[in-house]
């Protein structure tokens, strides 16, 4: 009896209360864009899309009742140590404010299911995935390496994608290490990068000129010597990144390899 009459309370609330899309909407939209937002216009959005947001909190969380139990904790007390989305995020936008007082858990229940049912769309996925192969095409025809195959990891930039995460637990001595490699890297790669460039532009002047081809030929050493020493740098970031984190942080990394 009493569980039956608990249960018609419960169908009775359901019934009343407005639907997942009307509660994202009045509760959430004003910040997160709900529709796929056009890529030019992600710069000028004040919170993450909702389709960013969602694609993000699937790629680390598989089951649904973990995702509801984290939208939920993160509506409620936001922090940016919990964050799922890349650390830049929290960054750019700032920590989104606690909606404590505005919203009841059972409204974030009931947008959290249709969040789950509806986000990220195909469309979304595929346009990141775009976006992403874009991204590689360009790094790779810009690339000073000499081995510029895709699966030479960019651990450094994998890091600063996660810095803050807590699920990664970058520890501040790890941080501080981590950030020299980074600077020692990224300073050697480009002075080679600019090396390069003049080096390159007088190779296809000496050729528009009709130089002799032997003139050209020193260049073209020089050319290969400063990309094999771009990829010994590449290659020794690698490894001193990998002796600076321990197992854990590289199999919480990995999945992110090649994105
Ligand atoms: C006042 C603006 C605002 C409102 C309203 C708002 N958010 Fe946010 N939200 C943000 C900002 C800014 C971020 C990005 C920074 C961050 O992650 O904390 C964010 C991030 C998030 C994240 C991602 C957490 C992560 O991993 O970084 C989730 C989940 C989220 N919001 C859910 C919601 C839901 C659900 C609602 C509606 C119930 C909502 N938000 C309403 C501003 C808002």
């Amino acid at each position: 009896m009493f569980k039956k009459s608990i249960l018609i309370a419960t169908v009775g609330l359901n019934f009343l209360s407005a639907d997942g899309l009307d509660l994202l909407k009045s509760k959430c939209a004003s910040c997160h864009m709900l529709e796929k937002p056009a890529p030019e216009i992600i710069p000028t959005l004040k919170a993450p899309a909702m389709e960013a947001v969602m694609y993000h909190i699937k790629l680390e969380i598989s089951e649904k009742a973990k995702i509801k139990e984290f939208i939920l904790d993160y509506v409620l007390n936001p922090d940016a140590k919990k964050s799922v989305c890349e650390s830049n995020k929290v960054e750019q936008y700032g920590v989104m404010p606690s909606l404590k007082g505005s919203i009841t858990t059972q409204e974030i229940s009931q947008i959290s299911e249709y969040l789950i049912e509806h986000y990220p769309s195909k469309l979304f996925v595929e346009m990141i995935h775009q976006i992403q192969h874009n991204d590689t095409l360009n790094a790779l025809q810009n690339s000073p390496f000499l081995i510029n195959k895709e699966s030479l990891p960019h651990l450094t930039g994998l890091l600063i994608k996660n810095w803050d995460k807590k699920a990664l637990g970058l520890s501040q001595t790890q941080k501080e290490k981590l950030l020299i490699i980074r600077k020692e890297t990224i300073n050697s790669i480009q002075q080679i990068k600019t090396k390069l460039e003049t080096l390159e532009a007088e190779v296809i002047e000496a050729l528009v000129d009709k130089e002799p081809t032997e003139s050209v030929e020193k260049k073209i050493k020089e050319i290969a010597e400063l990309k094999a020493n771009a990829t010994r740098s590449h290659i020794r970031c690698i490894s001193k990144t990998l002796e600076v984190l321990n197992e854990e942080q590289l199999t919480y990394l990995l999945p992110f390899w090649g994105m």
